[in-house]
């Protein structure tokens, strides 16, 4: 099958840092469909040679075990192409269709990896000049949009243009082999399906912890905060991948379909539950591996007068009979102890203890997700010093490894989801009905700190983010998992 991959912001940091070692990774491994052109678009004056050399430069900074000898280069930059566009001229889409044209591949992939404002812009002019039929694909890269009102513009722009199975719309979440595992799990096991509901969880917890500071993006971040980078999107598809029925058959459809109605069942804000339920933070200066740290307010790009969030953790339910009353724990944010994203699903102590056991002790599950990549289930055994008249128990765990059973074999979350859109496979891709459906779960917290003049609590860097949070979950007698 012949493709041609339009790369709009060629020469911009996605498509370095990203994306064309994504695009290497899958001609390396023999699974980018051969035969096919990649083409930056970007406004640089350069040709199809500069190009090459460009990202030959940029692939020597991409780690040792990634990055293409010199052989190798030459056969994947011989896939590399330029087209110098004004993206706000007619005529230079023009051009690209006649470049298109000229072969006419079996799938014509966009992607915009451009500034989010240029979106609606870019794809009105690609069906302008009709590029638009049946073989294109487009992708999009997040943020569509900062609320639900400016979400559904854009959604309401691509469908004007594109059928909705044309448009691949990405959470690099889903493309993680640790999060495509979370299907596996749950759908490919019976082990724990009796066990996944309210009769036997207790509470789940989702962190998505960084230990990373805004870097670079401190005006895009400024303008965002974690709400809208993490929480709306990569936090609560993780929550769906949980919380989901199982879905018919593996199709985009039947998994986009319950993945919907996971975010049509979140219990709806009140302002008691905004009050309570939702923590904002912003972190100051402290440490991260050892070294002093400036604070947000001091990093580049950010205003003096910011009150935008680096953390949030709240707490939501899933309003149906399987999940009713579990609360489901959200946390997110940077500057944090540690790079670290895992799910804790926490069951139920025994109803009847006839054992002593440690205080709060159950079987809890840790589904991590990176940067390790496993299943921890712990349990309780009878433990080696034993009172016979009353017999103790003492905490084990299984540890299961994933990096270590399947490590050269798995696939990055970016190669993944370039070879899916390739292969027209949508599975991995955010419907627009699941992405509106977030943001309007989101919107009544936006609103609600819009009106609060409280402002982001502060933590230092280095820590768990503010003590606020862990006070929230205590209040239903829970710990967060680090602190159990
Ligand atoms: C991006 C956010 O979507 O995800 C970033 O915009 C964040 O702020 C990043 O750092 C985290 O991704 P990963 O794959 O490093 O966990």
């Amino acid at each position: 099958m012949s493709f041609d991959l339009v790369l709009f912001g060629g020469t911009g940091d996605l498509a370095w840092r990203k994306l064309m070692p994504a695009l290497f990774q899958a001609f390396r491994h023999g699974t980018l469909p051969a035969g096919g052109r990649i083409i930056g678009v970007a406004r640089d004056d350069l040709s199809d040679a500069q190009y090459r050399q460009l990202m030959a430069e940029r692939a020597e900074r991409v780690e040792v075990a990634k990055r293409p000898n010199a052989e190798e280069f030459a056969q994947f930059g011989a896939m590399l192409h330029y087209l110098r566009m004004d993206l706000s001229q007619p005529a230079d889409y023009e051009r690209l269709a006649a470049l298109l044209r000229e072969r006419e591949a079996d799938c014509v992939v966009m992607y915009l990896a451009t500034a989010p404002g240029l979106f609606t812009s870019v794809a009105e002019q690609i069906g302008a000049v009709g590029l638009n039929g049946p073989k294109t694909r487009m992708v999009l890269e997040k943020p569509l949009g900062h609320d639900l009102q400016s979400n559904r513009a854009i959604n309401a722009t691509l469908a004007s243009v594109l059928s909705e199975d044309q448009i691949f719309r990405i959470d690099h979440y889903l493309g993680k082999p640790s999060v495509q595992n979370l299907f596996a799990l749950r759908f490919g096991n019976t082990l724990f399906e009796p066990l996944w509901r309210r009769d036997t969880i207790s509470n789940i917890q989702i962190t998505i912890a960084e230990d990373l500071g805004v870097e670079t993006r401190g005006a895009f971040y400024d303008q965002t905060g974690a709400l809208r980078d993490m929480v709306q999107n990569h936090a609560l598809q993780l929550l769906c991948a949980i919380g989901m029925e199982p879905p018919i058959n593996s199709s985009a459809g039947a998994i986009r379909d319950e993945k919907l109605k996971v975010l049509q069942s979140l219990k709806p804000w009140t302002p008691e539950s905004l009050a309570q339920h939702v923590v904002r933070g912003r972190y100051a200066s402290g440490t991260a591996l050892g070294q002093p740290v400036p604070g947000y307010l001091q990093e580049k790009g950010v205003a003096a007068t910011s009150t935008t969030e680096t953390f949030v953790a709240l707490r939501t339910e899933i309003s149906n009979w399987r999940w009713a009353g579990v609360p489901f724990y959200i946390r997110t944010g940077k500057r944090l102890a540690g790079r670290d994203a895992h799910i804790a699903i926490n069951f139920r102590p025994v109803p009847h203890p006839i054992f002593k056991t440690p205080l709060g002790a159950a079987n809890r599950l840790v589904i991590n997700l990176q940067p390790r990549d496993g299943l921890e289930l712990h349990l309780l055994a009878q433990s080696a010093a034993q009172d016979q008249a009353e017999p103790a128990l003492a905490p084990v765990h299984l540890n299961l490894d994933f990096d270590q059973r399947f490590g050269a074999e798995r696939v990055g979350a970016y190669e993944r989801l370039l070879l899916d859109v390739i292969a027209g496979r949508l599975n991995l891709f955010v419907r627009s009905d699941e992405q509106e459906e977030a943001w309007r779960w989101v919107e009544p917290i936006l609103q609600h700190w819009r009106n609060d003049p409280a402002g982001p609590r502060s933590y230092a860097a280095g820590g768990w983010g503010p003590s606020a949070a862990s006070a929230m979950i205590a209040r239903d007698g829970h710990c967060w998992s680090e602190e159990m």
